[in-house]
C-alpha cells in the first residue's frame, strides 16, 4: 500500500513543541515577533502571507504584515527593511518573493539582518549552510527533511533526484541533503530545464524531490517501484471550480501514487511543513537574539 504522507499531521506535532519552545522564551519576558512583507497584487502570494501569520498567531509568534504597492521604488522597501532590522521587537524579516521585476531581488535580500533572515536566503546563510555550518535553514527545504525523518525515510547513501534548480527550494535542497549530518548523507542528483533524459534520472532515485513548478511534470511513468515522491509544486490551472482554477502539482498524482512507496500530496504535503519550520526558524531567530536557550525540536 503507498502511504499518503499527512503534511498537517507532521506540521501540527512540530507546531506543538514549539509552542513550549515560545512559553519558555514568554518566562523570560521575549515575545518571538515575525515581520512579513508583502510588495505584490498576486493573489497566491496574499494567501500564502496571510498562512504565515495565522500560523504565528496559533502558537503565539507575534506577526507584523507589511503590505506595500507593487510601484513601490526599492529604496522604500530597503527603509522598511532597515526599519524591521533595528526594531527589537521583530525577530525574523520575510519579503514574500516574487516581487515586481524593478526591484532587485538579490539586493532585497542581502538588505535582511542575517540574524533575522529566517528565509534563509542571505548569503551568509546561505554560505554557513553550504560549509556545514547551517544557522537559518530554508524552510521548504528543511521541512522536507524533516518530513522524510518523521516518515522513516532514511536519507543516508540514497540516491536522491531532485528536480528544480531554484534558490528557494532546488539549490538549498541539493545542498542540506549532501552534509554529513543525520538528515543528509544523500547522493543528489540535481536537475533542470537544460537536464538531458529526465525520466532516467528520475527512474535511478530512490527519492524524487518535484519543485520545477511546472504542472505535472512527472508521471508513474518515469519512477521506479518503491520510490518515495516529494511534490513541492503548487501550481494553478484553469478549471471548472467555483474559483475557476485548481492546485496540481509537479507530480501528476494519480499514475505516480501507482508506483510510490509513499508519496505527498497536493496541497496538504510539503506546505503545510514550510510554515512550520518558518515557525522554528522564527523562534530560533529570537532564541539566538535574546540568548534565551530554548529546547528546539
Ligand atoms: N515565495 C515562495 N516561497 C517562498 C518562501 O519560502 N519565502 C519567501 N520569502 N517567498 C517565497
Amino acid at each position: 500500500m503507498t502511504e499518503i504522507i499527512d503534511g498537517n499531521e507532521i506540521a501540527d506535532r512540530i507546531k506543538t513543541e514549539l509552542e513550549v519552545c515560545v512559553e519558555t522564551l514568554g518566562n523570560h519576558g521575549v515575545t518571538p515577533g515575525l515581520a512579513t512583507v508583502l510588495m505584490s497584487d498576486d493573489s497566491a502570494s496574499g494567501t500564502y502571507v496571510n498562512m504565515k501569520q495565522r500560523a504565528c498567531e496559533e502558537i503565539g509568534i507575534k506577526g507584523r504584515h507589511h503590505e506595500l504597492d507593487p510601484g513601490t521604488s526599492s529604496d522604500t522597501l530597503e527603509d522598511r527593511i532597515e526599519a524591521l532590522n533595528e526594531n527589537p521587537d521583530v525577530h525574523g524579516i520575510l519579503v514574500q518573493m516574487p516581487i515586481p521585476d524593478h526591484v532587485d531581488e538579490q539586493t532585497i535580500l542581502e538588505r535582511i539582518d542575517p540574524m533575522k533572515d529566517v528565509d534563509g536566503f542571505h548569503p551568509e546563510n546561505v554560505g554557513k549552510l553550504v560549509t556545514g555550518d547551517p544557522r537559518l535553514k530554508p524552510c521548504t527545504p528543511h521541512g522536507i527533511q524533516r518530513l522524510l525523518a518523521e516518515t522513516g525515510v532514511e536519507t543516508a547513501g540514497k540516491d536522491i533526484t531532485v528536480v528544480g534548480r531554484s534558490n528557494i527550494v532546488g539549490k538549498p535542497m541539493m545542498n542540506l541533503l549532501v552534509q554529513k549530518d543525520n538528515l543528509g548523507n544523500a547522493t543528489v542528483t540535481t536537475c533542470h530545464s537544460r537536464t538531458n533524459n529526465l525520466a532516467e534520472k528520475t527512474r535511478n532515485a530512490d527519492i524524487v524531490i518535484a519543485a520545477a513548478g511546472v504542472p505535472e511534470l512527472i508521471d508513474g511513468s518515469m519512477l521506479s517501484e518503491d520510490t518515495v515522491v516529494i511534490d513541492v509544486g503548487v501550481n494553478r490551472v484553469d478549471a471548472d471550480t467555483g474559483k475557476g482554477y485548481e492546485l496540481v502539482g509537479d507530480i501528476e498524482f494519480e499514475s505516480a501514487v501507482e508506483q510510490a512507496d509513499a508519496i505527498t500530496p497536493v496541497p496538504g504535503g510539503v506546505g503545510p511543513l514550510t510554515i512550520a519550520m518558518l515557525l522554528y526558524n522564527t523562534v530560533k531567530a529570537a532564541s539566538l537574539q535574546e540568548n534565551v536557550d530554548v529546547d528546539l525540536p
